[in-house]
């Protein structure tokens, strides 16, 4: 946490910075006598841990996905819980458009070449990808990440389209040259890429997942690049983090990234402010900037 944010957070009270991940116990015993928990996604906020807590008033997530809290428990025990919506978004977008472009154009399939000293020479077939220009780039999702990544398709001279609202995902997945997928956890999101899905796409299709790994199933994502029913695929999150399928880290068409999408200095620093906030105004008895409504977002 930097020192500007904590200062601002001791200020407003007695802090229990933890340096490294806690065990669901250790979090549970941690939380006890707390009014306020700021987390972060992995960290686990159920039933038993709000037990637990008998004191909390609010959860701080720093992260937009709240899929690690058990929100409607977090009601019932009276705890407000909170997110950081929009101040990661660009950073979300731009990694999404990093992965997009790097799966057309081969970009680690080409450095490993490079770095294991494979590397003949230029040549006039060599190491072909695909240009973006014309294509459609369909995109699973229409909250503010979503738009963020349709905002930039022009620049690129591809027409963004979103499921649901221009097309159903059917036609989507049908009609995309690229699809990103941009939206929340929910029950009804949770493996929408199966292998029904994958064997509705373009076999030139290339599919990117910046939101959460299981809304992809990643066992029929590794199946379906075997059966090459897609070109490529580019993952920033997995279905059980930090554990990526085998035959994934094996296949050269596909680009993996250590959930990156909002790790830039600029934006970890406002989501920490965010939560912070957060924590701040809910414990001086103040409405939260961004609360996360029992509902849904
Ligand atoms: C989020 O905010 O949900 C991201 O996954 C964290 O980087």
């Amino acid at each position: 946490m930097p020192s500007s944010i904590l200062q601002k957070l001791e200020a407003a009270g007695d802090v229990q910075l933890e340096e490294s991940l806690l065990t669901p116990e250790q979090l549970r015993d941690r939380v006890r006598d707390k009014q306020g928990l700021i987390c972060v996604l992995t960290d686990r906020v159920d039933e038993a841990l709000l037990e637990a807590a008998p004191e909390l008033k609010v959860v701080a997530n720093i992260a937009v996905g709240y899929d690690n809290i058990d929100v409607p428990a977090a009601a019932r025990h009276r705890v407000v819980v909170t997110n950081t919506p929009d101040v990661l978004t660009e950073a979300t977008a731009e990694l999404t458009w990093a992965l997009i472009l790097a799966a057309a154009r081969r970009i680690g399939e080409g450095e490993r070449l490079i770095r294991r000293g494979a590397w003949k020479g230029w040549a006039i077939d060599f190491m072909l990808g695909t240009e973006l220009r014309g294509k459609q780039l369909g995109i699973i999702g229409r909250g503010r990440i979503g738009r963020a990544v349709a905002a930039r398709a022009p620049a690129f001279g591809m027409t963004a389209v979103f499921g649901k609202q221009d097309m159903s995902i059917d036609e989507l997945l049908i009609s995309s040259d690229v699809i990103s997928i941009n939206t929340s956890l929910r029950p009804d999101t949770r493996h929408l890429i199966d292998r029904r899905a994958l064997m509705r796409m373009k076999r030139s299709a290339i599919l990117v997942n910046t939101a959460r790994g299981p809304v992809i199933d990643e066992e029929a994502l590794a199946w379906g690049l075997q059966e090459h029913l897609i070109a490529a695929a580019a993952l920033d999150v997995y279905e059980k983090e930090p554990i990526v399928q085998e035959a994934l880290l094996t296949m050269e068409n596909v680009v993996l990234a250590p959930h990156l999408g909002s790790a830039t200095r600029e934006t970890r620093t406002a989501m920490i402010d965010l939560a912070v906030r957060n924590v701040i105004e809910v414990l001086q008895g103040r409405e939260p900037l961004t609360p996360v409504k029992p509902t849904g977002p």
